[in-house]
């Protein structure tokens, strides 16, 4: 029986796809989860006993931009794949990968017991698509927030956004350590720090320059995106 990763060419899919070797891990154009005939063919073709479902729309501005497109792959693409699963008859894990995001940020280190209430249309969608996976009985919610170790793609950083961050390997880790301990329902995988954007950015860019909210226009954002875990530990970022 496979496990099937969902994103694999993202940040965290590329991660993951070396955490579980044997995995499927088809490409976008493999398998586009927007379309529900290929996700079921799939599902038929192949032996999938789990999920790790990591594929989305990622870019807030875009999701705001282009809705009914973020809202058909974020939304009705995971329930295409929660389908899939549940008529393949399978009793295997479905691993749905969220985002801190969908708490509103006013506070921070919110708890996997937290209500969510997303400010933008991006995690609005990802919260959406959390209710999806739990129409499973076996299914695991994972809320984090991390980055792929690679240069700063931007001349600043927020230095008052913040976060738990940790960096995507750090994350691929954490969701094998969850899967192996056989949990279900909403787990956060932090960070034990809660650092701002900016110190987030100068680990691999030193030279990154701070910016405020202030200097920012776009979608809402969410400001502080710091998790705490009650189920849990808590992970080191991993040194560069
Ligand atoms: N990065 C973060 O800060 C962060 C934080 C918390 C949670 N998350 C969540 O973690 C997950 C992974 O994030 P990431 O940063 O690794 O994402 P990413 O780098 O933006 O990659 C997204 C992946 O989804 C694929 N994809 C998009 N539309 C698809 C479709 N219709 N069918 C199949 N595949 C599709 C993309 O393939 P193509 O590029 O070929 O389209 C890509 O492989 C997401 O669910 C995200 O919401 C991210």
């Amino acid at each position: 029986m496979d496990i099937l990763i969902t994103g694999s060419t993202g940040a965290l899919g590329t991660e993951l796809k070396k955490r579980f070797p044997g995995a499927l891990t088809p490409n976008h154009k493999e398998l586009d989860i927007t379309n529900r005939g290929q996700v079921v063919d799939f599902f038929k073709k192949n032996k999938i006993d789990s999920v790790i479902h990591t594929a989305a729309i990622t870019s807030v501005r875009k999701c705001e931009e282009e809705k009914e497109f973020t809202w058909k792959t974020n939304v009705e693409g995971t329930k295409n794949l929660v389908d899939g699963l549940m008529q393949s008859y399978s009793k295997g894990k479905f691993v749905y990968v969220s985002t801190a995001c969908v708490f509103d940020g006013h506070v921070g280190m919110y708890k996997e017991s937290s209500i969510p209430y997303p400010e933008n249309f991006y995690a609005l969608t990802k919260l959406l698509g959390e209710q999806e996976v739990k129409r499973l009985s076996n299914y695991l919610i994972i809320r984090t927030n991390f980055i792929a170790r690679k240069r700063w793609p931007y001349p600043k950083a927020f230095s008052d956004r913040f976060g738990t961050y940790l960096f995507a390997e750090d994350v691929a880790d954490g969701i094998k350590d969850v899967l192996d301990s056989d949990m279900t329902g909403i787990v956060h995988i932090v960070g034990d720090k809660k650092i701002s954007m900016l110190e987030l950015a100068k680990i691999t860019s030193p030279e990154i320059e701070p910016m405020t909210i202030n200097d920012y226009s776009g979608p809402r954002l969410t400001m502080d995106m710091s998790l705490d875990t009650e189920r849990w530990k808590k992970y080191k970022m991993s040194k560069i």
